[in-house]
């Protein structure tokens, strides 16, 4: 069943209200968040865990878990930090987006209430550079927040006292991993850590910091004002409570909409798109979480539930939940060779097989994208996907390797095709 207005958390996820503070107050943030602090960090921990949150910025890693790893005592020499993701540089992400444009204050009040849960002394918000309009709301919703006393010395009188400072990138793809946002902060090079130490043993500046995803931190106020039962009655188990999706492509009517977890494929499409352009049978192929998951071909995505375990299943995952749709119109070949043309230009080059293999996957696409490759040459390339997955520092060489073997494993009839005409033209 569908999600009923009354359980979205993001109730002007589409800007029909002001993002003011004022308008934010009406919707129910800030309200009494004093009284949410009371309940002290680990009964905050504990309700975040009982949840089932699950982190919405790809990974899917336990939400009140990853806060559990912070320090349970307070060194002034080693404050803890609070780092949110709003780098959102997924190609087909856009939900982060939606919430800093028009619902600022639930981001920061979720700074605040995650800030104090994992006893982070600040909070810093990373938000990609090209959102530009994105960040100046954020700037002055703080500002708000500050002004109200809402963060700050004895943010919401509670005693505590926490700052959000918002931070631009420059627009490097890689700052979006955890560890190289990190450096970036520190005024360093973009560039991924070895992991372990994960951020919470070793994170800013040395510290232990926790990074979570913006939809993740914006969601917790409500879920501890409305209860862990009430959250993870939405989904299945391991897959619980709502999730905003973004569904882009060859759909009648692209959007961002809140839904239930496990939603199948085709009541989302069908009820919150208007359906696939020209119908479901025009349907060729979906990316279902963002550019970094394999493609789904139509017949195996059409009942999937839209979840973590469900995308698994058809060989694909959830992601951020970024859902890029393509019909019958789309040349499968050159978009994913589009997408590793994208991985080459943004790979920091740190380690060998990411930078060379990203470069060497990219060019055999393009031959086989023309048809100017040999047969063999497809095996070629899935062997070098194999060389590259699991063998570099961060995700963004797994990120490069899996669209083309989903496209090698549901498609290679098109790309034989491709080479065979190929050779038949230069015969002619
Ligand atoms: P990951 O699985 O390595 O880590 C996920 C989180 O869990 C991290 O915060 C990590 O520190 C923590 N973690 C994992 N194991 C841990 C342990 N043993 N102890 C303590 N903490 C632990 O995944 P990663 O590299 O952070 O993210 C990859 C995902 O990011 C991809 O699946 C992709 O979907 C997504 N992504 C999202 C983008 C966006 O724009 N939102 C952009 C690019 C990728
Ligand atoms: Fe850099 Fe690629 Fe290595 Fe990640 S996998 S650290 S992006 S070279």
């Amino acid at each position: 069943m569908a999600l009923a207005d009354k359980d979205r958390i993001f109730t002007n996820v589409y800007g029909y209200q002001p993002w003011s503070l004022a308008a934010a107050r009406k919707r129910g943030d800030w309200d009494n968040t004093k009284a949410i602090l009371a309940k002290g960090r680990d009964a905050i921990v504990q309700e975040v865990k009982d949840s089932g949150l699950r982190g919405r910025g790809g990974a899917g890693f336990p939400t009140g878990l990853k806060w559990s790893f912070m320090p349970k005592e307070y060194r002034p020499d080693r404050p803890g930090f609070l780092v949110i993701n709003a780098d959102e540089s997924e190609p087909g992400s856009c939900k982060d987006r939606e919430i800093i444009r028009h619902d600022p204050h639930k981001l920061i009040e979720g700074a605040l209430v995650a800030g104090f849960a994992m006893g982070a002394r600040a909070a810093y918000i990373y938000i990609r550079g090209e959102y530009i309009r994105e960040a100046e709301t954020l700037f002055a919703a703080v500002q708000e927040a500050y002004d109200a006393r809402l963060i700050g010395k004895n943010a919401c009188k509670s005693g505590y006292d926490f700052d959000v400072f918002v931070h631009r990138g420059a627009g490097a793809y890689i700052c979006g991993e955890e560890t190289a946002m990190i450096e970036s902060i520190e005024g360093k090079k973009g560039q991924p850590r070895l992991k372990p130490p994960f951020p919470a043993g070793a994170g800013l500046y040395g510290c232990p910091t926790t990074v979570n995803n913006v939809e993740s931190i914006a969601v917790a106020p409500t879920i501890i004002r409305r209860g862990a039962a009430w959250f993870s009655s939405f989904g299945r188990e391991g897959n619980k409570g709502t999730k905003l999706f973004q569904i882009s492509g060859h759909v009648n009517k692209p959007c961002v909409v809140e839904e239930e977890m496990s939603i199948p494929f085709s009541e989302l499409i069908e009820k919150h798109c208007g359906g696939i352009r020209g119908g479901r049978d025009n349907l060729l192929a979906v990316i279902p979480g963002g550019s970094s998951v394999p493609l789904v071909p139509a017949d195996q995505i059409w009942d999937a539930p839209m979840d973590f375990d469900g995308l698994k299943a058809v060989g694909s995952g959830l992601g951020t939940a970024a859902v890029i749709v393509m019909d019958k119109s789309t040349d499968i070949v050159r978009a994913i060779s589009r997408l590793s043309y994208f991985y080459k230009h943004e790979s920091c080059g740190q380690c060998t097989p990411c930078r060379e293999g990203t470069g060497w996957m990219w060019r055999m696409m393009e031959r086989l994208r023309t048809g100017d490759a040999e047969v063999g040459e497809i095996d070629m390339l899935q062997q070098v996907t194999k060389q590259v997955e699991g063998h570099t520092i961060c995700a963004l060489g797994d990120a490069a390797a899996w669209p083309i073997q989903g496209l090698i494993k549901h498609f290679r009839p098109e790309l034989e095709r491709r080479i065979a005409e190929n050779v038949r033209e230069a015969a002619e």
